[in-house]
């Protein structure tokens, strides 16, 4: 069976197979979720879009007020040693920063002699396959009940548990978070939609993840001349959309072409993807290709 996490892992200074990393109960990314982290992808074992990720990892950290542990440089080498003595190809790495452990509980932060506990680890790039591409994925909407600063990446990740498990439990592949009546993200994935040839998508704000697939397909949409709108996308627009689809690291651009129990789209694209998500998916491939799987 292919292990699901490579060895060697990086905890803490030092690369140690897994089943010797451990950490104190104290440490306050277990006790209070107090940390942040970052999911990048590898293809053709090289880091894309490393720049971008590490510096949405320095964003989170600074709204949260933890001092980050490692320079540029140092977390490009941890990474690069991980996909290195990583089995595949195609990889995706889980970088983690916490608030460390100090010997009490205490909300406040600890004193500044508490070190962060950092931990990244490569795990083999699970892609969408063909056939679900082919169709499409199903998915919920649900009240967004997330705090009021979802633009920072951090671990503690509970609404967005109990978002995704709803869609789980009624077997979608995600849920779509409403707040006052505007469609602001998925669970793990960035939402657009599709309306009369126009791509909408809902802004930057404190409300939704800044994700690195999302301004790559914004670029694309530019790049190509695709009509393109970044704004605030009501929930009936959502619904009557021609096309929906999700955007991530891992789910790269991926149709939704089921929303609670209903075929997204019109005519004889009702309940299949759209041709303007299949077009991006393609320049979103080409886009990859250019630039990771050459030489
Ligand atoms: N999630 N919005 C949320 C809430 C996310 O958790 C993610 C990614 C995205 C898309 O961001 P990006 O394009 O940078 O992957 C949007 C990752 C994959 C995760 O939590 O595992």
């Amino acid at each position: 069976m292919t292990p699901y996490v490579a060895d060697p892992v990086y905890l803490n200074g030092q690369f140690l197979p897994l089943d010797q990393a451990g950490v104190s109960p104290l440490d306050r990314g277990y006790l209070y979720g107090d940390g942040v982290y970052e999911l990048i992808p590898v293809y053709s074992r090289r880091a894309f879009r490393i720049d971008e990720h590490l510096a949405r990892l320095q964003a989170t950290l600074n709204g949260i007020q933890l001092a980050n542990p490692l320079t540029v440089d140092d977390w490009k080498t941890v990474i690069s040693k991980l996909i290195d003595a990583a089995p595949w190809e195609d990889q995706s790495i889980y970088l983690q920063v916490t608030r460390g452990a100090d010997n009490k509980r205490d909300h406040a932060f600890p004193p500044a002699s508490v070190s962060p506990g950092v931990f990244a680890f490569a795990s083999p790039l699970v892609t969408t396959s063909a056939e679900v591409r082919a169709t499409g994925v199903a998915a919920i909407t649900v009240p967004d009940l997330r705090w009021s600063r979802c633009d920072l990446k951090v671990i503690s990740l509970l609404a967005n548990i109990l978002a995704r498990q709803q869609a789980v439990d009624q077997g979608c592949a995600e849920a779509l978070l409403i707040r006052d009546g505007y469609l602001k993200e998925g669970a793990a994935s960035n939402i657009f939609i599709v309306r009369d040839g126009v791509l909408l998508a809902p802004p930057k704000t404190q409300l939704m993840l800044p994700g690195i697939t999302y301004d790559i397909i914004l670029e694309l949409a530019h790049t190509y001349g695709q009509a393109l709108e970044v704004r605030e996308i009501t929930e009936a627009e959502l619904r009557s959309a021609d096309e929906v689809w999700m955007t991530s690291s891992t789910k790269e651009v991926l149709a939704i072409t089921t929303l609670d129990g209903q075929p997204v789209g019109h005519g004889e694209n009702a309940g299949r993807p759209g041709p303007l998500g299949e077009q991006m998916w393609r320049w979103y491939q080409d886009f990859k290709n250019s630039i990771m799987r050459k030489g």
